[in-house]
């Protein structure tokens, strides 16, 4: 089996990811999160709200709605330029987006020399929906990308809060695209989640240059302290024939997956595209000067960032599987057991341990089986610690603390066992 063969039946056993609705033959580029997947995109959602909206005091949040009046869509430019090109294998009919150089170069070597293609027609990638229920229904748009709410919020963010230029809003939620051709598992869905900052500065090449710079650097950096190895993400600035209509100029952070370098989150210099089409300007509140922002956008994939931190954190060693992730992402940061599980005693003070941890940590608990085996089932999805309680504990209060990339275990004192966590915790990065 190859990384990503692993991966995929990895995250089905145990519950991080599974084919959206799978009983009816499953439904293409929709995937269901379970729940260790939850756990992971939670906690990758709190890392980054806590890194780009609570650590700074010049960006806020905000959770706009995924349907918003069709007029935005037409108005950012997304009804007439939000397209794929689109191109058919003449010999077998397969359909795939022209520009996937990877997936061109694949099929042409499964046909030799005789692929050959159609003309690319461009295909618009906004979801359509029909709303109403008396006809005819109002057609409306799943948004294609979260960044819209941002904009036609511009002047109600501005109006109630105390924000100045510079300064961003941040959002998180779903984003909705028709793709031509959904794949590799979870990295190209129909339905996926973006985490977007939006940032507004004065409009000035140099300095909107310099702030384009700062946020390629602090958001590869963020990838970095969160585990991803630096060998395998790179830059990758847009080419001006394939640069997407709002974006002045653009680099991509890149993961190095199983098939190929890819897109994992998008930097863009939007200039003054979106708010100057919504006819939205800012007056500044000190200089009365009015003029319209310029905006640059962070936007990653919260389903590619759990995909690649997956894949990066897998190892296999002196026969485990490790999922090394960094604890703030690990889905349970503790299980806990007996080492038996028919001594009573040392079931209910492992339970008293477990309730009482439960109340600050996801924590897994496991009875089954012996020690060895819940250490492995642990190691797999990736819980940085296991805590036993075993024979001595009944004597003296201790418990075993087995860490999951040494695998060495600690004896801790049972009442000093959330200082023991909090410290690891907040040793990191
Ligand atoms: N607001 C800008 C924007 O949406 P994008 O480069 O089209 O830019 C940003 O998308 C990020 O959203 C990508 O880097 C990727 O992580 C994620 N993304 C885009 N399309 C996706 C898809 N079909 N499936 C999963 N994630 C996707």
């Amino acid at each position: 089996m190859d990384l990503m063969e692993k991966i995929t039946a990895l995250c089905k056993r145990r519950g991080f990811i599974y084919p959206g609705s799978e009983i009816y033959g499953g439904l293409t580029g929709f995937w269901d999160y379970g729940p260790l997947g939850v756990e992971l995109k939670n906690n990758i959602k709190r890392e980054w709200w806590k890194d780009m909206v609570y650590d700074r005091d010049d960006v806020v949040g905000i959770d706009a709605a995924i349907i918003m009046n069709p007029e935005v869509w037409k108005v950012s430019g997304h009804t007439e330029g939000f397209t794929d090109p689109l191109i058919e294998c003449k010999v077998c009919h397969k359909r795939i987006k022209a520009d996937d150089e990877e997936l061109v170069k694949t099929h042409e070597k499964e046909h030799g020399d005789k692929s050959t293609w159609t003309e690319p027609k461009m295909f618009n990638l906004l979801t359509e929906v029909y709303l109403g229920i008396t006809e005819p229904k109002q057609k409306a748009y799943l948004r294609g990308e979260i960044t819209q709410g941002v904009f036609v919020n511009f002047q109600n963010v501005v109006d109630s809060t105390r924000v100045k230029i510079p300064f961003g809003i941040a959002q998180i939620g779903k984003a909705f695209r028709n793709e031509i051709t959904p794949g590799n598992f979870s990295f190209r869905s129909r339905e996926f989640e973006q985490m977007e900052l939006e940032f507004f500065v004065k409009p000035d090449e140099d300095r909107s240059k310099e702030s384009f710079e700062f946020w390629k650097s602090e958001r590869i950096s963020w990838y970095k302290k969160l585990g991803i190895k630096s060998e395998n993400l790179r830059f990758q600035d847009h080419d001006k024939a394939h640069l997407v209509h709002y974006a002045r100029y653009a680099t991509d952070i890149q993961y190095n997956a199983p098939f190929g370098w890819s897109e994992l989150e998008g930097i863009h210099h939007r200039g003054d595209w979106d708010l100057g089409r919504h006819k939205l300007t800012y007056k500044d509140p000190d200089t009365n000067e009015e003029y319209t922002p310029w905006v640059i956008e962070t936007s990653g994939g919260v389903d590619r960032a759990a995909l690649f931190f997956l894949l990066d954190s897998y190892t296999e060693e002196n026969e485990r599987v490790v999922l090394k992730l960094n604890p703030k992402l690990a889905p349970y940061k503790l299980a806990v057991f007996p080492l038996l599980a028919n001594k009573e005693d040392l079931v209910k003070k492992a339970r008293e341990i477990y309730q009482k941890l439960s109340r600050y940590y996801y924590v897994a608990w496991d009875s089954r089986g012996n020690i060895g085996k819940r250490y492995f089932a642990q190691d797999e999805i990736g819980t940085p610690w296991c805590v036993t309680v075993d024979f001595q504990s009944l004597d003296d209060d201790t418990v075993t603390v087995r860490d999951r990339d040494t695998t060495k275990q600690d004896r801790v004192s049972i009442d000093k066992l959330e200082e023991y966590i909090d410290n690891k915790l907040s040793s990191l990065t």
